[in-house]
């Protein structure tokens, strides 16, 4: 028998727990056993004391079992889902998911929808007319079966205890603590069913961690936590400093995605997007050469079999595949006014967080969890750090349906940039790739 104020003691005064104790916390929290203030309590312990490789194993496996295992053996192949720990104008996925799949890759993918000042692929697609994002499991797995990739948003039964965990967290500051943000993303991927999975663990102003070791902390711990649950992970960390590509808004970003297929997007987001494409085919075993397997995608990308697939994947799931060409198809906004550059230079930063909150309060994402979301609005930026500026060109568009909300988003955007006189050295984007046996940094 345990009794939990002794657990929540041990905790607090940096023992280890047991795997028992951790599976009696978490299945009595699930089950409305253990109240919230005493696990609230456990989860400060955590974030003072920290938790070891195996703890934070446990914890994982104990909230990737209080649901749904999903299970995708009725999918041929190896699958191989792409997780980001979110950020700004990332449009990753969206373009990564047709990608991977045009060169063989299954890809069964289950996304969250935004929160905050982080866009979500789920948000992102319905901007798209007619496309269904609520897909039964059937379908689901119909779809990947035929297609090679489908996304859908995240059932009600999978993982409910990261759904209480995660709630509690964020109104008891205790959400950024690297073993807690561990088990809760991964027990969401081992519960999602994929074989491999790949991670890009984003750092910088932009994202949950700041610092470029945390992130490399915690890409270190997702993926001991995927060898020791048999699905093997690979771990990126990229720069969230500055937003990944050029838009960000809901049918913007359908947009950017759309141009990078096509060839047209920003380095950035087609480097990414090629990486982790690489990995993910090498990863389900289609290709063992990476260089291979980035010549066959940039191909897929030339041949438009990369659009290609993206259009039947939106098809498939409902939505107008000629909104992919067409661009007026989408929402579009009534307003839109350029932020001018205040003198030559060079841009120096660009503050993602503030621009990422920005979109947010534009209607682009949500302050509560049941605001409605208004696909048209964002801001399309004309550059990145490193970029040559001159004054009265713009560096950024703002598109909103409120004239007032328009003036005042020019100004933040403003506020966002700052300008150097000298020249400003670009930012790398890829800083480390981390396996179970490596970590190489770059
Ligand atoms: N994303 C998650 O899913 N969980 C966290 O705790 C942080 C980021
Ligand atoms: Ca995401």
């Amino acid at each position: 028998m345990f009794f939990v104020p002794e657990i929540i003691e041990k905790k607090r005064n940096g023992g280890r727990l047991s795997g028992e104790e951790i599976h009696y916390l978490i299945d009595g929290y699930v089950r409305g056993e253990i109240p919230d203030y005493q696990i609230s309590a456990f989860l400060m312990a955590v974030y003072f004391r920290g938790m070891d490789e195996a703890e934070t194993t446990e914890l994982t496996m104990a909230m990737a079992r209080s649901g749904e295992m999903v299970d995708l053996s009725a999918i041929e192949g190896v699958k191989v889902d792409k997780h980001s720990s979110g950020g700004i104008a990332d449009t990753t996925t969206l373009v990564l998911l047709p990608l991977a799949a045009s060169a063989g890759v299954k890809i069964a993918k289950m996304s969250g929808r935004g929160l905050g000042h982080t866009g979500g692929t789920i948000d992102k697609l319905e901007s798209i007319p007619g496309f269904s994002t609520e897909l039964s499991k059937d379908e689901f797995i119909k779809i990947v079966n035929e297609v090679g990739a489908a996304i859908t948003g995240q059932s009600k039964d999978l993982v409910p205890a990261d759904k209480k965990l995660y709630a509690l967290r964020d109104v008891t500051a205790t959400v950024d603590s690297i073993p807690l943000i561990a088990a809760s993303i991964m027990s969401k991927k081992i519960a999602g069913g994929a074989d491999r999975i790949v991670l890009d663990v984003k750092f910088g102003g932009g994202a949950f961690m700041k610092r470029y070791e945390d992130a490399l902390e915690l890409a270190r711990i997702m993926v001991n936590i995927g060898k020791l649950a048999g699905r093997r992970t690979v771990a990126y960390v990229t720069d969230m400093d500055q937003p990944l590509g050029l838009a960000v808004g809901n049918a913007m970003e359908i947009i950017e995605a759309a141009e990078a297929l096509k060839g047209r997007g920003h380095e950035d987001l087609l480097n990414l997007c090629l990486e982790l494409g690489c990995e993910m085919m090498v990863l389900a075993g289609l290709e063992k050469d990476k260089q291979k397997a980035r010549e066959k995608l940039l191909e897929n990308i030339k041949s438009g079999k990369a659009l290609e697939k993206f259009k039947e994947i939106v098809r498939r799931q409902g939505g107008n595949p000629d909104a992919l060409e067409d661009y007026s198809l989408l929402p579009r906004a009534r307003f839109s006014r350029e932020v001018e550059a205040w003198e030559d230079g060079f841009i120096e930063m660009i503050d993602a967080l503030r621009l990422g909150l920005t979109a947010m309060k534009l209607g682009a994402g949500r302050q509560k969890k049941d605001d409605r979301i208004d696909h048209s609005v964002g801001i399309w930026l004309c550059g990145k750090v490193g970029d040559r500026v001159e004054k009265g060109k713009p560096l950024a568009i703002v598109h909103a349906n409120d004239e007032g909300k328009l003036s005042w988003a020019v100004e933040e955007v403003k506020g966002s940039f700052r300008i150097a006189r000298e020249k400003v050295e670009k930012r790398k984007l890829i800083r480390a790739r981390v396996t179970a046996e490596n970590i190489e940094e770059f």
